[in-house]
């Protein structure tokens, strides 16, 4: 009863697909997250049910009149065989039946995604498209894509709630998933398995979107960056060694550690999915990384105010 209540309530205060602060399972917007919605009402009346019934003889037993103790020990063993045999076989039979049919079946992508988890944030490869991004996941509506789940560390596990179960990502091995969303939105995914300090803003975003929309950011994303090098933003962000750890494609900055940082600008979030991509929250970001996010990887380096807002300027004109 307690675990179906819990499957139920997880994620279950947001407020569909527009909302960015967090998905319902209750409301589906697949097929995949249809079936795990209608598992969870058919577990939770099940519950419901059992438990009323337990409640039910708990109060019979207590009120009834006492029998002789032959009498009561032949009862007590009918009770034990229906309800600790025929109860739970009928119960947990069709439950098991409709799990098992609730189970991913992979269907043929026109799109596949590899994705590698890191300490705390998602990398996106679209690997027929040859791009690398960063917490946001873009794909086309009403159509299976393909995501191939790595690790780079540690276990983590991918969950969109509205848009299926959720599927780990494990150190040395590799986990499928088909992700498909009916209708356009932007749906809010998460880490659903602990993985160290910041579990909680290893957020991100799918935006599924109609096919001309979803051709249209490929061919974006595609570009390599079109901004000055010589600026004095572009100079300190190759001095400060954010270019050891950060690509930005089309320019000498080619480190693999952090997110690529190509279109950084045409992204909703920063901080994979903590904070709104706005001006002051990308200042924000860079000169006080660890206020923002304790622990991660990206060390907090010593900038001067002017410096900070050169980098931002430069990292503003990467759309
Ligand atoms: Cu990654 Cu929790």
């Amino acid at each position: 009863m307690v675990a179906a209540t819990a499957a139920l309530g997880l994620g279950g205060c947001g407020t569909g697909g527009s909302d960015r602060s967090g998905g319902s399972v209750l409301e589906p917007a697949s097929s995949a997250a249809e079936e795990v919605a209608d598992l969870g009402w058919v577990m939770f009346i099940a519950a419901a049910v059992v438990s009323a019934g337990v409640f039910a003889l708990l109060a019979w037993g207590l009120v009834r009149r006492r029998r002789s103790a032959e009498e009561s020990d032949r009862r007590a063993e009918r009770w034990i065989i229906a309800g600790g045999v025929v109860l739970p076989v009928v119960v947990l039979t069709p439950v098991a039946a409709l799990g098992i049919a609730a189970l991913d079946e992979p269907a043929e992508s026109a799109v596949r995604v590899e994705v590698v988890a890191h300490q705390y944030w998602w990398e996106y490869r679209y690997l027929d498209s040859g791009f690398t991004t960063a917490n946001e996941l873009h794909i086309p509506v009403d159509q299976p894509v393909e995501l191939t789940l790595r690790s780079d560390d540690v276990i983590h596990s991918l969950w969109v709630p509205e848009l299926g179960g959720k599927t780990d990502l494990i150190p040395g091995h590799t986990n499928t998933m088909t992700l498909e969303a009916r209708r356009p939105g932007t749906y809010q995914g998460k880490c659903a398995e602990y993985c160290g300090l910041q579990h909680a803003k290893m957020l991100f975003l799918v935006i599924a979107e109609p096919e001309g929309d979803f051709e249209a950011w490929v061919a974006d994303q595609r570009r390599a960056a079109e901004t000055p090098t010589t600026s004095r933003g572009a100079a300190l962000f190759r001095q400060k060694s954010c270019a050891a750890c950060h690509t930005v494609r089309g320019t000498e900055a080619d480190g693999r550690l952090g997110p690529d940082l190509t279109h950084v600008a045409s992204r909703r979030t920063l901080a994979a999915g903590v904070l709104e991509n706005t001006p002051e929250n990308l200042r924000r970001w860079i000169g006080e990384t660890w206020e923002v996010k304790h622990g991660i990887t990206m060390p907090p380096v010593p900038l001067t105010e002017q410096e900070v807002d050169a980098i931002a300027e430069y990292l503003e004109e990467l759309e």
